[in-house]
């Protein structure tokens, strides 16, 4: 039963509806599950209820921690603000390794000391950083996190555009804001022929890629071993982040990249600077409808599938069906939803991220299976990662 936690039901409504019903009558079609719930959303809206909750110990503890739940979702914009100011001003790598003042802050960050202290102390409140003594800072776990991890600040400044998208969420979720700047920002989702498409249109969302690609790459080749194929193929495959991660985690095996021709350019450049480009080959192209080379082991999708409606991404999973040799492992690695905590999480934001962008889903494993399946793919497996806020996995076979 749902204890409200906010998960729903899987209740079996009336066949039919219930609009002709007498509102007691419409209670007892219910299932018992719905029935308690109106019962119990009955009691809570009572003001008189609440008052009495009150005066309980134990209950006031309860009610007071839904309270606080409440107030904290109420608010959360506030939270994200302090945030994306602190990675705006560099407090975090100003703070890194080490421990200041408020005024050494105020002086490094250019904002006025009496603003420093309050920024300060709002970050303290969000856990970003901790007193170190009497005026003096030092970072606490996430900030410590977010110093270290450029690509995560810049998701977290990247958000600015998301933050505009929505700012008229009643507009927004009633469809009427239509070309939305992240719309403009992964310009290949726009377009018929995303090949065609120039260094100016992708460099910025494939530096953002290759940035925040670290984390993710570490929990991708953690969770799944590739050391069992001879050669990999990275479709869609960016910069080559994750490409010189698999290549640095495993030294013997062969390296293969496919994108877009302008971001084939900018791997080129990148895999160069890693000293791994003599052992990676680049190919071009446009993954739903070329040629997709037929000579390697396994093939990897990272965070591809997710950016496309299933029209698009049954389209692309047929052109790799149709151009890969029988036997060929493919791995999807992604964000999925589902309900434990993480890829909840990851189905809330991108959820609404996605229809920012007005392409793609944040799928549970059932539905990409589904997906290979329909397309020919077998043996298609779901299996979790290290860390499934980040990655679910699926892997089938052509
Ligand atoms: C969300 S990014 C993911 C990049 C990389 N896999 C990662 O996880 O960092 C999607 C990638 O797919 C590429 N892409 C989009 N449409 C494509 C197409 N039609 N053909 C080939 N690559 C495409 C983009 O250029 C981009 O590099």
């Amino acid at each position: 039963m749902d204890t409200g936690g906010g998960r729903g039901f899987q209740a079996n409504l009336p066949i039919g509806g219930t609009a002709d019903l007498t509102p007691d009558d419409q209670d007892r079609a219910y299932p018992l599950a719905v029935r308690l719930r109106l019962w119990r959303n009955r009691q809570i809206a009572s003001p008189r209820f609440r008052s009495l909750l009150a005066r309980l110990p134990v209950l006031r503890g309860i009610a007071n921690r839904k309270a606080n739940n409440l107030f904290r979702l109420t608010t959360g914009f506030v939270h994200t603000q302090i945030l994306s100011a602190c990675v705006h001003l560099g407090l975090f790598e100003a703070l890194e390794g080490t421990v200041r003042s408020t005024a050494a802050l105020a002086a490094r960050c250019g904002v006025p000391p009496e603003h420093m202290r309050h920024l300060l102390d709002q970050a303290r409140r969000l856990d970003l950083v901790a007193s170190a003594g009497p005026d003096l800072w030092i970072l606490s776990d996430a900030g410590t996190v977010l110093a270290a991890d450029r690509g995560l600040r810049e998701m977290i400044r990247h958000h600015d555009m998301l933050y505009r998208d929505i700012a008229d969420a009643a507009a927004f979720w009633r469809g009427e804001v239509g070309d939305t700047e992240l719309r403009r920002y992964w310009a290949y989702v726009r377009g018929n022929a995303p090949a065609m498409m120039g260094s100016a249109e992708v460099a910025p969302y494939s530096a953002l890629m290759r940035e925040s690609q670290a984390m993710l790459a570490d929990c991708i080749l953690t969770s799944y071993d590739f050391g069992q194929y001879r050669s990999v193929l990275d479709i869609g495959g960016g910069e080559g982040a994750f490409l010189c991660a698999l290549g640095v985690r495993h030294p013997d095996l062969k390296l293969a990249l496919f994108d877009l021709p302008a971001v084939t350019e900018l791997a080129s450049r990148h895999l160069r600077m890693q000293g791994i480009l003599d052992r990676a080959t680049l190919h071009s192209g446009d993954f739903a409808t070329d040629p997709i080379p037929a000579t390697h082991d396994c093939v990897t999708l990272i965070r591809i599938l997710c950016d496309h409606d299933d029209e698009r991404a049954l389209q692309i999973l047929s052109n790799l069906h149709r151009h890969l040799p029988p036997g060929t492992s493919l791995v999807v690695a992604e964000a999925m939803a589902g309900d434990s905590e993480g890829p909840n999480l990851a189905a809330l934001y991108f959820g609404t991220y996605f229809a920012a962008m007005g392409s793609g889903r944040c799928r549970t494993a059932l539905e990409i299976i589904d997906l290979l399946a329909q397309c020919g793919f077998r043996d298609a497996t779901a299996s979790t990662s290290t860390n499934p806020l980040l990655a679910g996995f699926v892997t089938a076979r052509r």
